[in-house]
């Protein structure tokens, strides 16, 4: 077990580059189950999630490298089609390789994902639209079992009471690309993962319009191709780094990433008084982003793309903790993700929960360093930007969850001069 021992004080200041996004890879990884061909995945960061789904899909018969930023992919065999709960529960996205098994092999065996802390998370959405393709599907004993002859296209309402599913459209994007006819996908997720994901089905030869809009027609082909695909930047690590530079009263320059998919974060960061520019000719590449003096408080709502990204909330809200102000943060996607509230409490936040809101009392230098437990991968990067500012030491356990997520987070902060430090300690000690 390792922990990540956080002294607060120091501005940050330098430039950082940003990896390829962590939600575009998963489903991308998943998709290459849909060709025989070898597909490239260029851009990819070490994560533990990327480890995790090149080992999936290896037990579904995918040989893989994975080299200085590169995945190549290729089937080896298509004997087993069981995606089984040891390595589902790590990591729900795992859910995403139904939908190409379904499509390219007739059959898939996925053990249903659990709940997680962030909430409940349920699958019925991607089930509905699987069905509707014409998908044999049964729910027992933790698993979803699926079979068909081929999927045959269909109109399909995704939306639920949260609004658009990501993976759900993923999903059904997907086996859609290998069914029979025309598949309309209303209510469609228009992240800036999914349309990654609809380049890279593209490039294999998928006929897809609509793309990074709510109604995502696809016309079925008989068989896919392999690609190469280069991912596009992680707008949730830029937009932590964002944080990072601006709770720190810092001066920071973020390389790599795209300030389009960001617009809802660099609002919000505005209001609350951060200074972002653009930087050189490629100006939605770079961004230097300054704060000093007080930052205000400001209200947001999390919203699907391109409302506030809810994987941006617990980052926000350790900004807004030494804001200026009473702040409101309300959860439109997972109104229960706030386990971190009272993690940044004993940091000496002053932050309350009112059903799926979180009102948050600015405590501008205030904090103080204390142990504390990192309950998902976004909370984690909440504490450790709380731990930026707080005076002493905050001690961050189970950081694993970071490792998910963030590929050495540690080291590109200490590299814009951040003390921080990865310690490994007995299991107990970190518990
Ligand atoms: N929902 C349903 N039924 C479904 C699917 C979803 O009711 O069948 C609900 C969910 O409970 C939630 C809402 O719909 O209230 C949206 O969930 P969505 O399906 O969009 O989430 P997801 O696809 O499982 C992805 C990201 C999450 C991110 C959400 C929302 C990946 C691998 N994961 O999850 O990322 O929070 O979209 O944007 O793409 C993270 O990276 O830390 C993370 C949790």
């Amino acid at each position: 077990m390792q922990q990540l021992v956080v002294t607060g004080g120091n501005r940050l200041h330098g430039r950082v580059s940003i990896g390829g996004a962590k939600n575009s890879v998963l489903p991308i990884l998943a998709a290459t189950l849909l060709t025989d061909d070898e597909c490239r995945i260029e851009g990819v960061p070490n994560l533990q999630d990327v480890q995790n789904m090149l080992e999936i899909l290896r037990n579904l018969g995918l040989d893989s490298t994975f080299e200085d930023g590169v995945v190549t992919t290729r089937v080896r065999d298509e004997v087993s089609s069981i995606a089984p709960y040891e390595h589902v529960r790590k990591m729900r996205a795992s859910f995403s390789v139904m939908g190409p098994l379904l499509a390219k092999r007739g059959a898939g065996e996925v053990s249903i994902p659990g709940g997680c802390v962030i909430g409940v998370r349920p699958i019925d959405l991607h089930i509905k639209g699987l069905r509707m393709m014409g998908a044999d599907i049964e729910i027992a004993g933790g698993f979803v079992r699926a079979k068909c002859r081929r999927l045959r296209g269909s109109t399909i309402y995704l939306g639920g009471n949260f609004g658009s599913t990501v993976l759900g459209t993923a999903n059904v994007m997907s086996a859609a690309t290998l069914a029979q006819g025309r598949t309309i996908i209303e209510c469609a997720a228009c992240e800036p993962e999914i349309q990654d994901l609809a380049a890279f089905l593209v490039a294999m030869g998928a006929k897809i319009h609509g793309i990074g809009s709510h109604r995502i027609v696809i016309e079925g082909v008989k068989s896919l191709t392999g690609a190469k695909h280069r991912l596009i930047p992680d707008r949730i690590e830029a937009g932590t780094f964002m944080v990072a530079a601006a709770i720190t009263g810092g001066d920071v320059t973020i390389e790599g990433l795209n300030i389009e998919h960001m617009l809802a974060l660099t609002d919000k960061l505005e209001e609350a008084g951060v200074i972002i520019d653009a930087v050189g000719s490629q100006a939605d590449q770079a961004c230097r982003v300054r704060a000093s003096g007080l930052l205000r408080a400001v209200n947001l709502t999390t919203h699907p793309y391109p409302g506030f990204p809810t994987d941006m909330q617990a980052q926000l809200m350790a900004l807004l903790s030494v804001a200026s102000g009473t702040s409101v943060v309300t959860e439109k996607i997972y109104p229960d993700r706030f386990m971190h509230v009272a993690e940044y409490n004993r940091l000496g936040a002053q932050i309350r929960k009112e059903g799926p809101a979180a009102v948050i009392e600015g405590t501008p230098g205030a904090l103080s360093g204390a142990p504390v437990m990192a309950s998902d991968l976004r909370a984690s990067a909440g504490l450790v930007l709380m731990g930026l500012v707080a005076k002493g030491t905050t001690t961050i356990n189970r950081v694993y969850h970071i490792d998910r997520g963030y590929e050495k987070i540690d080291a590109k902060l200490r590299g814009l001069g951040a003390h921080i430090e990865r310690r490994d300690v007995p299991d107990d000690f970190a518990e």
